[in-house]
């Protein structure tokens, strides 16, 4: 995998076209997907290995991606620690006991590999069905991201419990964050163990802290997390909402790569960071809305614009909408593999 365009590429060496791969790939866009979802709740899919494969396949299969995806979700890290999930149809996962007192985060739970045991089953299922074809990405919720659903109970506009948390109660914000940041770490590692050929941190709704709670309790345990990682030709990818601010700090923590939001010029931004950090990114994912023509135009606009850059991933700025239609998802695709740089 080491020779493959998307391990390449995330380590800023060069390669004929940017590799493709986009996050949410594998999900509702696709009829496949409800083919499968029919049948299963959301955690069984992610639970039962075949099934796991399955899913993670479909755009592998259907898209010719450069990268296939672990299909599960962030959330599952809590759910270990203690958290009681669900996931609801239209309105999205719910953790039943919510984590808001001294007592309920210290009721958390660290030692929980075992609990994540179907991950790595599914890791390997995966690996024998991609047979060295592409490289397979696992991936896990960075502290801040998943503390919120931890604290919030479930997806929040504002994430008010949770900044009040950070503001009023610094101490013990700091205590979740460690523990979820221990279980992180360890299940990355378990990852790596299992055979995903690189990682990805997704730090969703970092872009809802100020700069500086950024730096105290989000930054800080994500560099915490990547400096335990066994990483040896593993690339690390560091995902948030907001990293067309936050990216230089990202940088510190040292990925190998950093997945840039649509907000910012991907050219400027990576001339900005140190060296050997590679791009992923920024596709608006709603320019997968629009007609072919602007697909292809958009497209090409960004890849002359990264022309001659190596360490350029092509992806969304955050993940594929349900409702884009999955021709469009197909055709940029094809346009991406036709590129020459
Ligand atoms: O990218 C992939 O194809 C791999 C699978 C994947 C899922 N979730 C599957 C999923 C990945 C990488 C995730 C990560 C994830 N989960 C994130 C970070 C990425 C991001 O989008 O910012 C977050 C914030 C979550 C939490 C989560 N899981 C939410 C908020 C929801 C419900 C709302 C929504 O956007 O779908 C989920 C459910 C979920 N995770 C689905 C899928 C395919 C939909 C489940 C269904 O079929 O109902």
């Amino acid at each position: 995998m080491r020779d493959s365009l998307l391990i390449k590429a995330a380590f800023s060496e060069q390669t004929e076209r940017p590799p493709v791969w986009m996050m949410r790939q594998a999900g509702r866009f696709m009829k496949e997907y409800w083919d499968i979802k029919n049948k299963y709740s959301f955690l069984e899919m992610c639970k039962t290995p075949e099934i796991a494969a399955d899913v993670t396949m479909l755009p592998v299969d259907l898209l010719g991606i450069d990268g296939a995806i672990l299909f599960s979700d962030i959330l599952v890290t809590g759910e270990a620690m203690g958290g009681d999930l669900s996931f609801n149809a239209g309105v999205g996962p719910l953790f039943a006991n919510p984590v808001r007192t001294q007592a309920d985060v210290d009721a958390l739970r660290t030692d929980v590999l075992d609990k994540l045991q179907y991950v790595g089953d599914a890791i390997k299922v995966i690996q024998q069905r991609l047979a060295g074809r592409i490289p397979l990405i696992g991936f896990a919720g960075a502290p801040f991201t998943v503390m919120s659903y931890l604290v919030e109970g479930g997806s929040s506009k504002d994430f008010k419990r949770t900044k009040l948390m950070l503001h009023n109660e610094p101490e013990m914000a700091h205590q979740l964050l460690s523990k979820i940041a221990t279980v992180t770490a360890d299940y990355l590692n378990m990852q790596i163990a299992a055979g995903v050929n690189a990682v990805q941190i997704f730090d969703s709704w970092a872009q809802a802290l100020a700069w500086d709670d950024y730096k105290e309790f989000s930054h800080r345990y994500i560099a915490e997390i990547i400096s335990k990682l066994n990483r040896k030709d593993i690339p690390v990818i560091s995902f948030c909402k907001g990293s067309s601010v936050f990216a230089p700090l990202m940088a510190e923590a040292k990925p190998d790569v950093i997945s840039i939001d649509w907000n910012v010029d991907l050219l400027d931004i990576k001339k900005r960071l140190p060296a050997g950090i590679a791009v992923q990114g920024n596709l608006d994912p709603h320019i997968l809305y629009a007609d072919k023509k602007v697909i292809k135009e958009r497209i090409y606009r960004l890849f002359d614009r990264m022309k001659g850059e190596n360490g350029f991933i092509f992806n969304l700025g955050h993940g594929i909408m349900p409702d884009i239609p999955f021709d469009n998802v197909k055709y940029a695709v094809e346009v991406i593999k036709e590129y020459r740089n």
